[in-house]
This record gives structure tokens, C-alpha cells and sequence, in this order.
């Protein structure tokens, strides 16, 4: 394993972290028996940092997170997240802060959080989504401080809203995110635009998720795969998603193919090439996959011309005037 400063947190983490979503439901049927054998393969292989949230299964994946370290006595880095008050996912520009982010409500969720994970201080708290309509008034994100200050906290920050990712920009340069969570990978590659280099000039420590989009950039589906009930990419790939973002992959390794990676070694390793990225968390829900995601690490980085051959492989699913 390798492992990298997570900007100002301080903490020094493993390129490959551990993403514990699937350990915690949406994804099918998941045991238990998997999920611990994954954390410790992942662990084993050097692994110092695991992503979680309240939201996934309503605790049970911190839960599981919470009892598996009490077995282990290596120092482990957890990172989760405290969901808005139920209501529009991701924020409306109309909702108010105060009503989805109250004191009272962020205070009792960090203490149900604290007792899950079975710790006195959280290594990194993120709120699990953000509208930029709160950057004029981060009230939150200033109760979250006081907690820090308080020692309920170590590290604040936010995971960004998938469509409006370059919302936490203005606040990185305030000062008031130690960390944020973001998509980085092969399709996804606008945050190499204004967020990664901003949050390197200011030394915001970058936890790079989805680096496989939900799978698919493993190169392991056909595109006629049919999601079990109970897995969210049922709807994430629904109608001819899964088709089209399969034969994309396939471009991507009909050119790519013979530079001795698997497309999910290729995938890892783009999202570690960015300088300010500390660490990334596949989804990882079983002992193959800890121990095929933890080699990624050892491998050689990717040459500038297989990087910049992949910058033609970026696809902005938002972008109308280039067709479906
Ligand atoms: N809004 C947010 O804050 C947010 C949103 C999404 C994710 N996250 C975090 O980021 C983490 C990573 O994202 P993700 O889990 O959604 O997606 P991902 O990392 O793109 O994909 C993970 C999935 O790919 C499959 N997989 C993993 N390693 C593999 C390998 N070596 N070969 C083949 N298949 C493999 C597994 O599912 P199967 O085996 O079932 O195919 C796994 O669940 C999450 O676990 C979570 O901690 C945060």
C-alpha cells in the first residue's frame, strides 16, 4: 500500500480506501459474513481509511464498521456523513438551511454517529449533500466547526451534489471545508477544471468516490445485466444506460487494453493520478474485490500519454447539445 496526506485533516492515508455503501444496503442482497471478511482483507492489505455514512442502511454499515475494528488494533481512519433533515435529495436552491441542517438535529445526529462507529471524536465528518444556494449563509457548516472545537470532530467537509459539484469551491477558498468528497473518474473528469486545483492550492483533503461509476468502468458488464430488486443501479443504469455506458468502456479498452492493467486497475489508477487527491474508495463488498482494488496501489502510475488519451474518454451526461 501506499499512502498520502489528506491535505490539512493531517491524516496520512491509504491510496485505496475502503467504500462501505454496499456493506450497508441498496446494493442486493449483501451478508455480513462478506462484508467483514472484505474489511479484513482490506485491512490486511494495508487499508487505513473507510467511507461510510448514516445513510447507508439507516447505520448499519458504521455499525459493522464500528464492531469490526474493535477487533483490530491498527490505527483506521472513518470517515461519515450526516444526511439533511428528510426532504428534496439533493437540496432544492429553495430549501432552507436552518430547516435542513438545524443545531439541534446535526448534534444528535453526530451523537448517533459517535455511538455506531463506537468512538468519543470523529475523524471526518461530511454533510452528505450540499446546495450552492447555502453559500451565502454556511450556517451549518459553522455549528460543525463549533463541534470540532468541542472535540466531537476532527475534520469537517461535504460530499458534493453530483450535479453541481463545483458548489464547494467558493467555500474551500473561505477556509471552511478540511475535506470534500467527489466524483473523479474516467466519464466524470470536470473536477480537474476549478475543484482539484483549488482544493490543492488550499490543501482541502480530496476523497475521490465512484472511481468504477457504480461498476461499470471494472470493464466486467455486458450490458444485458438485470439488477436484483433492492439494487439501486436498477435505476442508476435503467433503460439503455447500462448499453451505452458498456460500449464506452469497450472504446476505452479497445485502446487502452494491451498497456497491461484490467479496465479496473485503469480506473483506480486515473483517479489517483490527480496531485490533490489523497485517497479513493471503490465500493467494496467482499474479499476478491479488497484484494483486487489494495494491488492497485503497488502498481506503476499511468504515463502522460495514457492520461492524455483518456482526457477523450470524459463524458458530460448533462450536456444536451451533444445528443444522447
Ligand atoms: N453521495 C455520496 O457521498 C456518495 C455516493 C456514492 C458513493 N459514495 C461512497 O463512495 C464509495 C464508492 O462508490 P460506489 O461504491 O457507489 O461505486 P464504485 O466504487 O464505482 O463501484 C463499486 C462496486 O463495483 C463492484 N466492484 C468493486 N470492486 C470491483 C472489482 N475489482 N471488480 C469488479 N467489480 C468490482 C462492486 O459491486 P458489484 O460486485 O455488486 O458489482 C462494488 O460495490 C461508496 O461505497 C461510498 O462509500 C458516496
Amino acid at each position: 500500500m501506499k499512502y498520502r496526506q489528506l491535505g490539512k485533516t493531517g491524516l496520512n492515508v491509504s491510496e485505496i480506501g475502503f467504500g462501505a455503501w454496499a456493506i450497508g444496503g441498496s446494493w442486493g442482497v449483501q451478508s455480513v459474513t462478506d462484508s467483514f471478511e472484505a474489511l479484513e482483507a482490506a485491512l490486511d492489505n494495508g487499508v487505513n481509511f473507510i467511507d461510510t455514512a448514516a445513510g447507508y442502511g439507516n447505520g448499519k454499515s458504521e455499525r459493522i464498521i464500528g464492531d469490526f475494528l474493535e477487533t483490530r488494533d491498527e490505527e483506521v481512519f472513518v470517515c461519515t456523513k450526516t444526511p439533511p433533515v428528510q426532504g428534496k435529495w439533493p437540496p432544492s436552491p429553495y430549501c432552507d438551511i436552518d430547516e435542513r441542517y438545524p443545531e439541534a438535529y446535526l448534534r444528535e445526529n453526530v451523537e448517533e454517529r459517535l455511538k455506531n462507529l463506537k468512538t468519543d471524536s470523529l475523524d471526518i465528518l461530511l454533510l452528505h449533500t450540499w446546495t450552492r444556494a447555502w453559500n451565502r449563509k454556511p450556517k451549518a457548516l459553522e455549528i460543525l466547526h463549533k463541534m470540532k472545537q468541542e472535540g466531537l470532530i476532527k475534520n469537517v467537509g461535504i460530499s458534493t451534489p453530483e450535479h453541481d459539484q463545483n458548489c464547494v469551491v467558493a467555500l474551500m477558498k473561505e477556509g471552511l471545508l478540511d475535506a470534500v468528497q467527489v466524483i473523479y473518474n474516467i466519464f466524470e473528469q470536470e473536477p480537474a477544471a476549478e475543484l482539484l486545483p483549488v482544493a490543492r492550492e488550499k490543501n482541502v483533503g480530496v476523497i475521490v468516490r465512484v472511481a468504477f461509476d457504480e461498476g461499470v468502468l471494472t470493464g466486467k458488464f455486458k450490458g444485458n445485466e438485470e439488477f436484483e430488486d433492492g439494487d439501486f443501479r436498477q435505476k442508476y443504469f435503467e433503460g439503455d444506460r447500462l448499453q451505452r455506458a458498456v460500449d464506452r468502456v469497450q472504446e476505452i479498452t479497445d485502446e487502452f487494453g494491451n498497456n497491461g492493467l484490467s479496465m479496473a486497475e485503469l480506473a483506480l489508477k486515473f483517479s489517483l493520478s490527480h496531485p490533490a487527491v489523497g485517497t479513493v474508495i471503490p465500493g467494496i463488498r467482499n474479499r476478491e474485490q479488497a484484494l483486487k482494488n489494495t494491488k492497485v496501489a503497488k502498481l506503476p502510475d499511468l504515463k502522460a500519454d495514457t492520461l492524455i488519451g483518456l482526457r477523450e474518454h470524459a463524458w458530460n451526461r448533462g450536456f444536451w447539445y451533444a445528443g444522447k
